[in-house]
Parts: C-alpha cells; sequence; structure tokens
C-alpha cells in the first residue's frame, strides 16, 4: 500500500487513556502450573508480569474503562464514532462497540469493531482519521481492548506466558494537517499466506509458529516503518519516540536497531504487561504521556504486526496534552 496522508481535515490526538486489571501474575506464578523458570520466560521475552482479568472482566469492561478515561481526561467532546479494535470480543454477534457506546452514553453513535490482530489498533487509528476526513465524524473515540491471555490452551508453555489484558483509548478530534498532534503518514498491510502462524479457532485453542512469527514480525515492522518515517519526511534518526507493539522483548529491540533507533528512544512496557494486542501501542502511549516518557514535539513512530498477517505503521508528532489531560495513574484499575 502506498503511504496514504490524510486528504480532508486530518485527524488529531486530543485525549487517551488505558485500563489494566487489578490480578498481576508474575512469571514465578506461572511455575507453579506450567514446566518454565522465571530465566527462560524472561531471556526469550524480556516479560516479568503481566495483568490478567478475572471471569468476572470482560474486553467491553477493559474498554469502558479506557475510554472512559480518555473521555474524562481531555476536553469534554461529543463523540461521534467508536471504533473497537479487538481480536477477542465478548460474543461473536454482536459486535462489542455497541455496548461500549452505550455504557459511556453514546447509545445512537456509529460504533464497530475491527479484527486486524495486534495490528488493530493502527488500523482503527486508519479507521478514525478516513472517517474525520470524509466528514462523517468530526470527533472519534479509537480503543484497543482484548483479553489475549483466554487463548493459549492453559497448558501450553510457550505461548502462555507471552500474553496480557488490558485496553487503551484515544480521542481524535478533526483539526489540520500541520498541527501538532495530526495522524501522519500510514502504511497497513496483510498477507493471508501467512494466516497458519498465529491462529486461535477458539479461546484455549491458540496455535502459533513462534519461530516464523519472529522473523515476520521483524521484517514488516521494520519495512512499514521505513516507509512510513520516509513519507513524513524525515530521517530514521529524526524518530524521538519508536513504539512498537509490545509482541516481546526481543523482537522490539531487534526492530530497534535494525532501524538504528537507539534504546533510549524506544518505549517498552512488555515486561510489566506482555503482549496485549491491540490494547498494546495505546496503553503504552497512555503510559508513557503520563510519566513523562513522551512528550510534546516528540516525533513518534508507532508500529505493529499481529495475525492475519497483518502490520502498519504510523507516524506523528505527539501534541501537547495539558497535565490535566493526561490519564492519571495510567492503566491501574482503581
Ligand atoms: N519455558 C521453558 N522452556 C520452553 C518454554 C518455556 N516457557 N517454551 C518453550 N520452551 C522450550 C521449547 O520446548 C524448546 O525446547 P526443545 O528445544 O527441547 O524442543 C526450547 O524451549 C526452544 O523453543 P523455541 O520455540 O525454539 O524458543 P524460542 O527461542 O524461539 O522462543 C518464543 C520462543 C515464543 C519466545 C519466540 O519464538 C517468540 O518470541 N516468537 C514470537 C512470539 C510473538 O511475539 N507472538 C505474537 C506476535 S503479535
Amino acid at each position: 500500500m502506498t503511504p496514504a496522508t490524510a486528504r480532508g481535515p486530518a485527524a488529531v490526538v486530543s485525549a487517551i487513556g488505558a485500563a489494566l486489571p487489578m490480578n498481576i501474575v508474575s512469571n514465578d506464578d506461572l511455575t507453579t502450573r506450567l514446566d518454565t523458570t522465571d530465566e527462560w520466560i524472561r531471556s526469550r521475552t524480556g516479560i516479568t508480569h503481566r495483568h490478567i482479568a478475572g471471569a468476572d472482566q470482560s474486553t467491553t469492561d477493559l474498554a469502558v474503562r479506557a475510554a472512559a478515561q480518555a473521555l474524562t481526561s481531555g476536553e469534554p467532546e461529543q463523540v461521534d464514532a467508536l471504533v473497537v479494535a479487538t481480536t477477542t470480543p465478548d460474543h461473536c454477534c454482536p459486535a462489542t462497540a455497541p455496548a461500549v457506546a452505550t455504557r459511556l452514553g453514546l447509545t445512537g453513535i456509529p460504533a464497530y469493531d475491527l479484527a486486524a490482530g495486534c495490528t488493530g489498533f493502527l488500523y482503527a487509528l486508519a479507521t478514525a482519521a478516513g472517517l474525520i476526513a470524509s466528514g462523517t465524524a468530526r470527533t472519534v473515540l479509537a480503543v484497543g481492548a482484548d483479553r489475549l491471555a483466554s487463548l493459549p490452551h492453559p497448558e501450553d508453555r510457550t505461548t502462555v506466558p507471552l500474553f496480557g489484558d488490558g485496553a487503551g483509548a484515544m480521542v481524535l478530534r478533526h483539526g489540520s494537517a500541520d498541527e501538532t498532534g495530526a495522524l501522519g503518514p500510514m502504511v497497513l498491510g496483510s498477507d493471508g499466506t501467512g494466516a497458519d502462524l498465529i491462529r486461535a479457532s477458539r479461546p484455549g485453542a491458540l496455535h502459533m509458529d513462534g519461530a516464523d512469527v519472529f522473523r515476520h514480525a521483524v521484517d514488516r515492522m521494520s519495512t512499514a516503518s521505513r516507509r512510513v518515517v520516509a513519507a513524513a519526511g524525515w530521517d530514521l534518526g529524526d524518530v524521538d519516540r519508536l513504539v512498537p507493539h509490545q509482541a516481546n522483548g526481543r523482537i522490539t529491540s531487534f526492530v530497534a536497531r535494525r532501524l538504528g533507533v537507539p534504546d533510549g528512544r524506544q518505549l517498552s512496557n512488555v515486561a510489566e504487561v506482555g503482549n496485549t494486542g491491540a490494547a498494546s501501542i495505546p496503553l503504552l502511549l497512555a503510559q508513557a504521556a503520563a510519566d513523562g516518557r513522551l512528550g510534546p514535539g516528540h516525533r513518534t513512530l508507532l508500529t505493529a504486526f499481529g495475525a492475519g498477517l497483518t502490520w502498519g505503521a504510523v507516524a506523528l508528532t505527539w501534541p501537547d496534552l495539558s497535565p490535566a489531560r493526561l490519564p492519571k495513574g495510567a492503566g491501574h484499575d482503581r
């Protein structure tokens, strides 16, 4: 796909929020039920903990909490449309988004799900940008929410340690392309010949070809990133913050190294949350904006890869979200 840049009004980031379940499961906790060690998981993935939703906490619940945080941390805005990216909807039918909209008091607006694996949030940003550019909506709420920890078979030691649950949300308002916070060029792609590499017919039945996924993830995120950086008119050395999908720490380090982005410019939270699917990027953005790792004017490169196969990258300059607009205690369940 040729990198896309907005034609009509641009989509501008105006608020962000996140949610994580309270229950934290450490690598040591996993060793009580799986034949594994903390050392193996840390060295292969960089993960030490993950948050796991209880049976009473649905994808809808996580999405509502993240979205509510975004809505209350920004200027009050009338939301015209809601997109929820998820691989783990609560039901095959109906979609998650209408229930999320209603619980937020937004009954009546267009609300729908999209499924693009762990790339889902970047697809949601593209969708939001399109709704705004076409004049269909002035303000869009884009949510990534997943209970990915429900997908592996509980006894599969190669996949259980990788995944966690969570949600992230972003409010995008109409504005102009030269504003700070405007979504810049986007690259999105898919390749169904790789469909069997990550596949789950139902919860508890995840199949993943780890080594092949690793290779594709590094290749696809690096290539998409280079293309989007070029389309933005940047050099790779201009990237202040690389925000890769938190698939695992080794994958993201390989991507950063291949792009020549120094470690200090790469944001990460995989150690504490694992791979949270479509929630991964907005959750990391919310946490980093709240704790100061991500600030106004940072040239920010988002990139993701996931089941499908799907991949994508988006460039933007991070906006000045005033302190009142930053999510407080981003991501924690209080
Ligand atoms: N604890 C201990 N040993 C484990 C283990 C665990 N949790 N999981 C697997 N092993 C064992 C394997 O059984 C294998 O043993 P064997 O050599 O006796 O057969 C050995 O460790 C190596 O397994 P392998 O699968 O080759 O490990 P790896 O170094 O490729 O790492 C992943 C496995 C899953 C961490 C790695 O392939 C990966 O990160 N893949 C990408 C996953 C991902 O990010 N998916 C989501 C993309 S959105």
